[in-house]
């Protein structure tokens, strides 16, 4: 695995002999890791199955999940997706940025089966991160790119976290440094001219209400294939190896602690370790650091990550969402 170090704030790093490496590597059909503004992509050329097969191969994926494709433009975009007024609108308002939309797949989309899991559907995303947005469009192909991690683990932030994981399977690591969102977009699909919200991510429900003028759909039975089966049975993911137990008032023997805000739990001096999201309750600082996080909680050895409650509004929806499959019970 090579790795090439992206200085965002030096003009011209687009003229990188590295840049043209890692776009061959992509018409090869060889993996690469690359940095979006929410977490770090494990990326490929969408449009070659068997390039996504090997993204499906390296995560360890169980079953076929289909993928989200990053295009460098809405124009792009529109390639592979029909848009409604309504998917429109979210483009307009929020691309490029940390949200995807599900729409229906264009006839003529070049995307393979295999990223979209044979569904008559895509996922589709601008990302705000330049890199992905560049190679995407250097390359000339969509990329499709999951999360950069093992499946079932915790999501990666920054370059060393995606080597620790995956670096038997990639050709290149692109490294621009911590990812300034820090958790993934949010997913609405709008395919049956319903906006759902499949994921809350990125960018908050009440922002996206607002740009829509109406409010957000819980997802149709048929529009998510990796949702529970029954309401209140929470598939486990972003799991670490410690156990995770949410809402906690006290720290108890042997625990770590994940804290939020100025207010510490009783207790919390004699946490194995403790690592506060944001001492001044900013959830999008909680955001950016919550991977991360728990990842260094996790190399502590303490059996148990407790977790301080974290308000559901705005960015505090994804948080929440992330930590209860942290904590839910594991296959
Ligand atoms: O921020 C992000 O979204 C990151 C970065 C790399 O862009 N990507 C990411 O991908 O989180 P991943 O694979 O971890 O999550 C993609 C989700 C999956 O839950 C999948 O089921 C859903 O998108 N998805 C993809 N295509 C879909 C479709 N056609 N219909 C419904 N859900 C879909
Ligand atoms: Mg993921």
């Amino acid at each position: 695995m090579q790795r090439w170090t992206v200085d965002l704030d030096e003009k011209g790093w687009q003229d990188a002999p590295e840049a043209q490496e890692v776009c061959n590597a992509i018409r090869a059909g060889e993996l690469v890791a690359i940095p979006t503004e929410t977490v770090y992509g494990l990326a490929a050329d969408a449009t070659n199955g068997l390039a996504c097969a090997k993204i499906y191969q390296a995560k360890g994926r169980p079953q076929f999940n289909p993928l989200i494709s990053h295009l460098p433009s809405f124009e792009a975009a529109q390639q592979h997706g029909i848009f409604d007024e309504d998917a429109r609108k979210l483009a307009e308002a929020f691309w490029p940025g940390p949200l995807t939309i599900v729409v229906p797949k264009q006839a003529a989309s070049t995307i393979s089966d295999l990223a979209t899991a044979g569904l008559d559907t895509v996922a589709l995303r601008v990302p705000a991160g330049p890199v992905m947005r560049f190679l995407s469009e250097k390359s000339g192909v969509p990329l499709a790119a999951p999360s950069a991690n093992i499946s079932g683990r915790v999501s990666t932030t920054n370059a060393d976290e995606v080597a620790n994981d995956l670096a038997d399977a990639l050709s290149f690591v692109v490294d621009a440094g911590a990812c300034p969102v820090g958790i993934e977009s949010t997913i609405v699909a709008v395919v049956d001219g319903t906006p759902r919200l499949l994921r809350p991510g990125g960018v908050a429900r009440e922002d996206i209400e607002k740009a829509l003028g109406r409010p957000l759909e819980a997802p149709s039975p048929t529009s998510r294939p990796d949702a529970p089966q029954a309401p209140g049975m929470l598939s486990s993911h972003y799991a670490p190896d410690a156990a995770v137990r949410l809402n906690a008032e006290e720290v108890r023997d042997g625990e770590a602690l994940l804290s939020f805000g100025p207010n510490r739990p009783a207790g919390a001096e004699n946490a194995v370790a403790e690592i506060n999201l944001s001492q001044t309750g900013d959830l999008a600082e909680a955001a950016a650091t919550l991977f991360t996080a728990l990842r260094h909680l996790d190399r502590s050895g303490a059996g148990t990550i407790c977790v301080q409650p974290i308000p559901m509004e705005g960015l505090g929806e994804a948080i929440n969402d992330r930590l209860r499959r942290a904590a839910a019970p594991r296959p």
